[in-house]
């Protein structure tokens, strides 16, 4: 309470405005609409830290998103809750190795997930989100352009399936979507024969083979409005938990199953760096900014990822 009365206070004082995913906690995303600031997906983050009139962005979620606001918007001030929260994807994706990934296929367009660092994003001709990657592909293999993809092997494999795209693959995987597990969902759809079961790409083949709707988040919060069931199994992060029951609130939403149950699952369906963003956090930065919060990044890198970056938005827009 006392948090987020001063937040509230420190957003008006500072000019800013709370940019969050939908995968950080409930009392943030509330917090973020109650302010006038948005919760989305990584894509839509960036469209409207783009478009907002704010002197500051507060980016609640992980690293990356921090770094597409700043790349967009240099002249702003990009503050995170804190700067620790990474990225599995990203932190899987070192920017020498993927170079070298992508000098051994240089006939190939550079195509890579915002899950990555600035650095990565520079390497790229493209950068795509969940919500746009697949029409993206569809595009650039309409041109016969051979792709590489990185860093998720699973949303990559997807991906080739749907669009028969050529595709070399980068075999990154997010922590949370690598845990869903195909066998555990089989059992758990015997109980609960009526649901529908939606899942986010990053999942493994063998669980979005059983999807009724496979999607970004924002494309399953919509699957969630369309389906005709009561009861909903959601594989991806429970985050999306808090925003899915707003818009379906007579729908029961059950969390997938992930591969360990209890306190041998790694991430129990919930990104641990995530996990870091708190109110006290996001108090302490807008607070007192700092180098534990702000967001930099290298102008020469800054100015070669913003290419891909604005293709992207071009394309979506
Ligand atoms: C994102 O783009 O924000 C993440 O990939 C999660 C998603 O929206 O599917």
């Amino acid at each position: 309470k006392q948090h987020v009365a001063r937040i509230k206070q420190l957003l008006k004082q500072k000019d800013a405005v709370l940019v969050a995913h939908y995968y950080t906690d409930p009392e943030i995303q509330a917090l973020a609409e109650e302010t006038g600031g948005c919760v989305a997906d990584s894509l839509e983050m960036a469209r409207f830290g783009n478009q907002h009139p704010a002197k500051t962005l507060i980016v609640a979620g992980v690293r990356f998103m921090g770094e597409t606001a700043k790349i967009l918007t240099p002249e702003k001030t990009v503050l995170m809750p804190t700067l620790n929260a990474e990225c599995s994807l990203d932190l899987g994706c070192p920017a020498d190795e993927f170079t070298a990934f992508c000098d051994a296929h240089p006939d190939h367009t550079v195509v890579v997930y915002a899950n990555t660092s600035a650095a990565v994003k520079a390497r790229a001709d493209w950068v795509v989100t969940s919500s746009i990657a697949l029409e993206i592909v569809e595009h650039l293999d309409s041109q016969d352009k051979p792709i590489i993809w990185a860093p998720d092997r699973h949303l990559g494999a997807y991906i080739e399936k749907e669009t028969g795209a050529d595709m070399v693959l980068w075999q990154g995987e997010c922590v949370v979507h690598d845990e869903f597990s195909a066998q555990a969902l089989e059992k758990m759809k015997h109980l609960y024969p009526d649901a529908a079961i939606l899942v986010h790409p990053e999942s493994p083949a063998s669980v979005v083979k059983m999807a009724d709707a496979v999607g970004s988040t924002s494309q399953l919060i919509k699957a969630a409005q369309t389906l005709p069931n009561k009861k909903l199994i959601v594989a991806t992060d429970k985050g999306i938990f808090y925003k899915m029951q707003q818009m379906v609130p007579e729908k029961e939403l059950v969390e997938a199953p992930t591969a360990g149950a209890g306190a041998t699952c790694r991430s129990c369906a919930h990104c641990p760096w995530m996990a870091m963003n708190g109110l006290k956090a996001i108090e302490n930065a807008l607070e007192n900014g700092g180098e534990e919060h702000e967001i930099h990044v290298d102008d020469n890198v800054r100015e070669k990822a913003l290419i891909p970056l604005n293709r992207m938005l071009n394309f979506a827009a």
